[in-house]
Formats: structure tokens, C-alpha cells, sequence
């Protein structure tokens, strides 16, 4: 499988790197684009992950201002692409199909394509503005989601909140994240 994970200016790098994590577990062909608003926010994170290991676990690194990369094109198939974490900005963009940089062009492209698109914003507290722009991703074809991880699952590290957000996003492109305990089921997926 080959997806397209995007991470831009939202705060929250530790949310791309533990999804970069489990998709090199799977298996997955990851192509990355990191912004540079998301080079910002990483070095203002400061203890968490850096952009070596990112690309460290992607398959093809893209530049974010390379228009002519390969998932510029819709001719060049994948399975999807991810934006996590998603900026509001990179959100107003991929609402109004504008493409001024690699990552929102290849999110425009897997609208246009008919792929899953899974946003994964950041942002509080979420402006009118903002909201709109998920209604229109939204009816546009794209699936919004929050970086905020549920609780009945009892975390008790960061770890764990990062992995069930992990787990939701990737259930998006029908990938099961190993570990991962489904409400009412016990581990191997019965129900309980
Ligand atoms: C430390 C830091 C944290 C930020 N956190 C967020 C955030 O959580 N959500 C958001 O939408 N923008 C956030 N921003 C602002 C974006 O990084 C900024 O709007 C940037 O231009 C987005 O560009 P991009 O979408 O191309 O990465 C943050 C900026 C900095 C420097």
C-alpha cells in the first residue's frame, strides 16, 4: 500500500512520527511532506521528534516546493494521503483547492482523484472560519479529524494517547494498528 502522510504547521509532530512509526511497521510506502511551518513547530517542540526521524521512516521524502514531485500528479496512484498534524492553514487551502505548495496540491489531488483524505487538525479554540473549512473539506470528500485522543481506554503514558489516535487515523484507510483494543472487544477482536 502506498500512502501520502503530509505533516504541516499544527502542533503535535509527535502525532506524525508515531503514524510514520506504525505505517513502516505495516508495511506501508510512505511519501512525506513536511511544510515548513511544520520545521517551525518541530524545533519549538523541542524535545520531541526532529525531521531526520521523520524522513528516517519514510520510503520517498518530498521537498514541500517541489510541484513537479511525483504525488503532484493524480496519475501517480496511492492509496491516500494523511495531513497530521493539519494547520488551519493547510486546511483553508485544501477547503479552497488552493495549491501553492507540494502538500496541499497533493491533498488537492487526492480530492480530485476520489482517495481518502484524512485531515487531522490542531487547532483551539476552532474559529468560524476554521469550522467552515471543515464543512467543506468535509463535503468535499475528506474525512476532519481531531487530534484528541479518547480516554476509555485508560492511558497512561503519552504513548498510549498517541497510539489510539494512531489507530483512528490509520482505521481510516482499513490498516488495524497491533495492540490497539476496540471498544467491546478483547485483543485478538472478539467481541467481549
Ligand atoms: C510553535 C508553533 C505552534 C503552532 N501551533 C499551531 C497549531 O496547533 N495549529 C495551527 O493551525 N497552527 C499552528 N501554528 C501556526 C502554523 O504553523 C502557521 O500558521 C503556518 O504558517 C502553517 O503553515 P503550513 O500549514 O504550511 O505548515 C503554530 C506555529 C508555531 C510556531
Amino acid at each position: 500500500m502506498r500512502l501520502v502522510v503530509g505533516v504541516s504547521g499544527g502542533s503535535g509532530i509527535p502525532y506524525a512520527y508515531a503514524v510514520l512509526r506504525a505505517l513502516q511497521a505495516l508495511g506501508t510506502e510512505t511519501h512525506l511532506i513536511v511544510s515548513s511551518g511544520a520545521k517551525r513547530v518541530m524545533s519549538a517542540e523541542g524535545r520531541g521528534p526532529r525531521l531526520g526521524d521523520l524522513t528516517a521512516l519514510a520510503a520517498e521524502v518530498h521537498d514541500d516546493r517541489d510541484l513537479a514531485a511525483s504525488v503532484a500528479s493524480g496519475s501517480f496512484r496511492t492509496a491516500g494521503m494523511m495531513v497530521i498534524p493539519c494547520s488551519a492553514g493547510t486546511l483553508a487551502k485544501v477547503a479552497h483547492g488552493m495549491a501553492d505548495n507540494l502538500l496541499s496540491r497533493a491533498a488537492h489531488v487526492t480530492l480530485k482523484e476520489r482517495r481518502p483524505l484524512v485531515l487531522v487538525v490542531r487547532e483551539d479554540p476552532l474559529s468560524r472560519p476554521m469550522l467552515l473549512n471543515m464543512l467543506a473539506v468535509h463535503d468535499a470528500g475528506a474525512a476532519v479529524m481531531t487530534a484528541s485522543p479518547g480516554f476509555y481506554h485508560a492511558p497512561e503514558t503519552v504513548d498510549d494517547l498517541l497510539h489510539f489516535v494512531t489507530a483512528r487515523v490509520l482505521d481510516q484507510f482499513g490498516l488495524d494498528v497491533p495492540g490497539f483494543q476496540r471498544w467491546k472487544e478483547v485483543p485478538d477482536g472478539r467481541p467481549s
